[in-house]
């Protein structure tokens, strides 16, 4: 009897770089001779890539991987890994309180699941195994991603995190920072091209600090910019402390750098920011957007905001509402501080309530909304290329969305599919956090 192709499936929590993650590990399984299931149902290996950035991330894996255990009772052969950030926080623990778990990898140990995948077929019956080791070195040269989209990657150009910001599980979970050779990231970018893919979106958890021997990060999107066949080059995530004029000036004169910037400002309390040990203040974070707003058109900002961090005051909170009136970012996402064991300030006394630390999430989340829609508003009669991703999330028949350059979702009726192609749009309308449009006619 021919052998069946196995299956899996993966899940997946968190930032893009853990969605990066997975294509990297769908790029591994893909060289094993697996295939990707449908469905969970369908699948003879699950993996769940996980976050431990904030408890809440936490919680939904920890649920999740319950609900499992059906699965399992139906399909005995059935394998559950878990990989990511909880791997590297909860470690044996997760084989311990989970027993639907049969392993757990840390993100730096992703080239072990073959090895791991064939222990557990032979049956060895002990065989839970947990892997979850450091390797400062580990940037998975070599490995090329199995890509969720034909039109838009992303491309991982460091790994690691060296900043500890107090609240902050990431760099005990990621280990130290290391940068991926510019060379090495330009020829899996040609090769990209020649896939077919229009956009990259350089990752990093602070790119900001990228370097090699030779190249900061300016110069590393300078060299992208360069490149033939890309239409457009995004990057996420900035750091105030490290972002350049140069990176400013290089996004203002290389039109295919979006105009696009995420740039997460945390607090707008210099005394907050002191104790989240982030090293730049307010006023310096202003001075980047009004650099960012001088220097490159019309840009998109984006940022990320903790409210509730132990010890913000009444007056703490209202600059941080002051500095977001003042900025008017497109969009901010806001978070309830989390506190996670192991960071500095797990150890700072809590002064706020769970209530009080969500009525100041919904009040944020009110005034950003309205400038939200303020600025998309100032788009309404303007003509905008958006890059378009497939059917609109809660699609009607017929309904597309895309994105503008400065990443705002745009969406339209069409009769044609036209996913993966730039396309132009009249903006008609603004609601909520979304742009309508139309296709402009005459447009290829
Ligand atoms: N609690 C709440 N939000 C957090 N973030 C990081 N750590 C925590 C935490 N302990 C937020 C930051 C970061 C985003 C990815 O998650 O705003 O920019
Ligand atoms: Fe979550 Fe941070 Fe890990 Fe990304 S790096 S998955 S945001 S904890």
């Amino acid at each position: 009897m021919e052998k069946k192709t196995k299956k899996y499936y993966i899940e997946t929590y968190g930032c893009q770089m853990n969605k990066y993650d997975s294509e990297l590990v769908a790029g591994i399984l893909g060289k094993q001779g697996f295939e990707e299931a449908n469905s969970l149902d369908d699948s003879d290996l699950i993996l769940v890539n996980t976050c431990s950035v904030r408890q809440h991330a936490e919680n939904r894996v920890l649920g999740r991987l319950d609900a499992f255990q059906q699965l399992k009772q139906k399909n005995p052969d059935l394998k559950i890994g878990v990989l990511g950030c909880m791997a590297i926080r909860l470690q044996d623990q997760l084989l311990r309180q989970k027993s639907v778990v049969n392993f757990v990898l840390g993100p730096d140990n992703y080239r072990s699941l073959p090895d791991v995948l064939a222990k557990l077929s032979n049956g060895e019956r002990q065989s839970r195994f947990s892997l979850a080791e450091f390797n400062n070195h580990e940037i998975y040269s070599e490995l090329y991603p199995n890509r969720a989209t034909g039109f838009s990657a992303w491309v991982a150009i460091m790994r690691g995190c060296n900043n500890f910001c107090s609240y902050c599980i990431v760099p005990y979970l990621r280990g130290r920072e290391r940068s991926r050779p510019a060379k090495e990231i330009v020829a899996e970018i040609e090769k990209l091209v020649d896939e077919g893919f229009l956009e990259v979106t350089l990752l990093g958890q602070n790119v900001n600090s990228y370097h090699d021997e030779n190249h900061d990060f300016a110069d590393l999107i300078a060299m992208v910019a360069e490149l033939p066949g890309i239409e457009r080059i995004r990057f996420a995530t900035s750091h105030p402390k490290d972002l350049s004029l140069k990176l400013i000036d290089a996004m203002a004169d290389h039109p295919k750098v979006c105009n696009h910037l995420h740039l997460p400002v945390q607090s707008g309390s210099d005394n907050i920011l002191r104790l989240m040990n982030r090293n730049y203040t307010r006023s310096h974070y202003l001075k980047l957007i009004d650099a960012a707003r001088s220097r490159i058109n019309n840009p998109g900002l984006y940022t990320d905001i903790i409210v509730g961090f132990p010890g913000e005051t009444e007056q703490d909170f209202q600059d941080t509402v002051d500095l977001v009136q003042r900025v008017e970012f497109d969009g901010a996402f806001v978070f309830k501080y989390s506190p996670r064991e192991g960071t500095a300030a797990y150890q700072y006394k809590e002064n706020l309530t769970e209530q009080e630390k969500v009525a100041r999430l919904q009040y944020l989340n009110q005034i950003q909304d309205a400038i939200t829609l303020k600025r998309n508003r100032e788009l309404v009669g303007q003509t905008q290329k958006i890059l378009v991703e497939g059917r609109s999330r809660k699609a009607k028949p017929n309904q597309y969305m895309g994105r503008t350059d400065s990443n705002k979702i745009v969406v339209f009726n069409s009769d044609n599919n036209y996913k993966g192609l730039l396309k132009e749009v009249q903006i008609i309308a603004a609601e909520g956090r979304t742009l309508f449009g139309e296709i402009s006619q005459g447009v290829r």
